[in-house]
C-alpha cells in the first residue's frame, strides 16, 4: 500500500512520542491544597479522601518542606475552624492571631520561596456552613464582600502571596483589589475562583473541614453546571476587577470550560481538580478497577491539555513523585 502520509510514524516508540508530546506535566504546574487544624503532632486522614490528611501546623510545615523538595512551588491553604468560633459574621476569618494567619507566617518562615495562596470564603467560619453572611435564609452579597475584604487584607498582612476568593459573591475581586492597594499590599496577587460551579464533587472537602452547608445549597452563588457562556462572563468580570489568575472548578467534568476560558483570556488559567475527583480515582483504584498512577497522570495531563496553566490537585505530591 502506498501512503503519502503515515501518522503512526510519530507514535512509533516512546522517544518519538515524548519528542512530539504537546503537553508535558511538571511539578511546578501543581498547587498543593493543605488542610490545617489546631493542635500538635496531628495528621488526621480524611475518611472520604484516603491518603489525604488534615495536619496540625507543625506537621503541615514538614509536609511543605517535602513538597518543596519535590519541585512543587505553590500551596493553597484551608483551615478548620473550631465550632465555638463559628458565627454568622465570620469574624474569626480576620483574627490576626487566627490559625490561617499563624500558618501563613510559619510556612513563610520555614520555606520562604514557597508560594502561599489562601482560600478566601466564610464557609469554614460560618455557623451555617455558607460562604457568606446569612440574613432571612439568604446569602447577602454586599455585607459578605466587606467581610471577605477584611479576611483578604489580614492574609496579605500575614504574608500570603495570593488570596484566592472562592465564594462567588459579586464585586469581591474589585473590592479586595482596592483594599489591597489602599493598604499598600501592592505585591499581593488575587487568584479568583471565577467559574466555580455548584458541584456535588466538593462533598469530601466539606468532610475535611466540617463545612457542609447547614441549610439549602450553594446554587444562588455558585454557577449552574448547565452553563458555559456564563463562565466567560464571570471570568471577564473578575479580570476587569483585577484578578491576576482565574480559575475553573471542578476540572475533569469541565474541560470544555477550561478550554473556552483559556481561549478568552490573557491571564494564567488554573483549574481545581477537586476532592470528589480525587475520591473517585482513589475508590476505583482501591477496588482494583483502575491503575491509580496511570489514572492520576492521564487526568492531570488532560486538565493541562484543556488549557490549565496551573492545577490545584490533591495528587500534587503523588504526581510530582512520578514525574521526577
Ligand atoms: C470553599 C471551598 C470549597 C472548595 C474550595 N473552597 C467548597 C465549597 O465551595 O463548598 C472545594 C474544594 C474541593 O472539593 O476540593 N468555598
Amino acid at each position: 500500500m502506498y501512503l503519502q502520509r503515515r501518522n503512526r510514524i510519530l507514535r512509533n516508540n516512546a522517544s518519538i512520542r515524548n519528542m512530539v508530546a504537546e503537553t508535558v506535566l511538571t511539578p511546578a504546574d501543581f498547587i498543593a491544597p493543605l488542610f490545617i487544624d489546631e493542635g500538635e503532632h496531628i495528621s488526621y486522614e480524611i475518611p472520604s479522601m484516603p491518603g489525604y490528611y488534615r495536619h496540625s501546623l507543625d506537621n503541615t510545615i514538614k509536609e511543605v518542606k517535602t513538597l518543596w523538595s519535590m519541585g512543587i512551588k505553590s500551596t493553597l491553604l484551608f483551615i478548620k475552624c473550631n465550632d465555638e468560633w463559628k458565627d454568622n459574621t465570620g469574624k474569626e476569618a480576620w483574627n490576626e492571631n487566627g490559625l490561617m494567619q499563624r500558618s501563613i507566617k510559619a510556612i513563610k518562615d520555614a520555606v520562604p520561596e514557597m508560594i502561599i495562596m489562601t482560600d478566601v470564603a466564610l464557609d469554614p467560619y460560618s455557623e451555617y456552613g455558607h460562604d457568606g453572611i446569612v440574613k432571612e435564609g439568604k446569602i447577602v452579597n454586599d455585607e459578605t464582600v466587606d467581610a471577605l475584604v477584611k479576611m483578604s487584607v489580614s492574609h496579605a498582612a500575614a504574608g500570603a502571596d495570593f488570596v484566592a476568593p472562592s465564594d462567588m459573591m459579586d464585586g469581591r475581586i474589585g473590592a479586595i483589589r482596592k483594599a489591597l492597594e489602599e493598604n499598600n499590599f501592592t505585591h499581593t496577587g488575587i487568584m479568583a475562583y471565577s467559574a466555580k460551579y455548584a458541584s456535588c464533587f466538593y462533598g469530601p472537602f466539606r468532610d475535611a473541614l466540617d463545612s457542609a452547608p447547614g441549610f439549602g445549597d450553594k446554587k444562588t452563588y455558585q454557577m449552574n453546571y448547565a452553563n458555559r457562556i456564563e463562565a466567560i462572563k464571570e471570568t471577564i468580570t473578575d479580570i476587569e476587577e483585577g484578578a491576576d489568575i482565574v480559575m475553573v472548578k471542578p476540572a475533569m467534568a469541565y474541560l470544555d470550560i477550561i478550554r473556552e476560558v483559556k481561549n478568552a483570556v490573557t491571564v494564567p488559567v488554573s483549574a481545581y481538580h477537586v476532592s470528589g475527583e480525587y475520591a473517585m480515582i482513589k475508590a476505583a483504584a482501591k477496588m482494583g478497577w483502575l491503575d491509580e498512577p496511570k489514572a492520576i497522570i492521564e487526568s492531570l495531563t488532560a486538565i493541562k491539555r484543556a488549557g490549565a496553566d496551573l492545577i490545584a490537585t490533591y495528587f500534587a505530591k503523588d504526581a510530582a513523585g512520578m514525574l521526577t
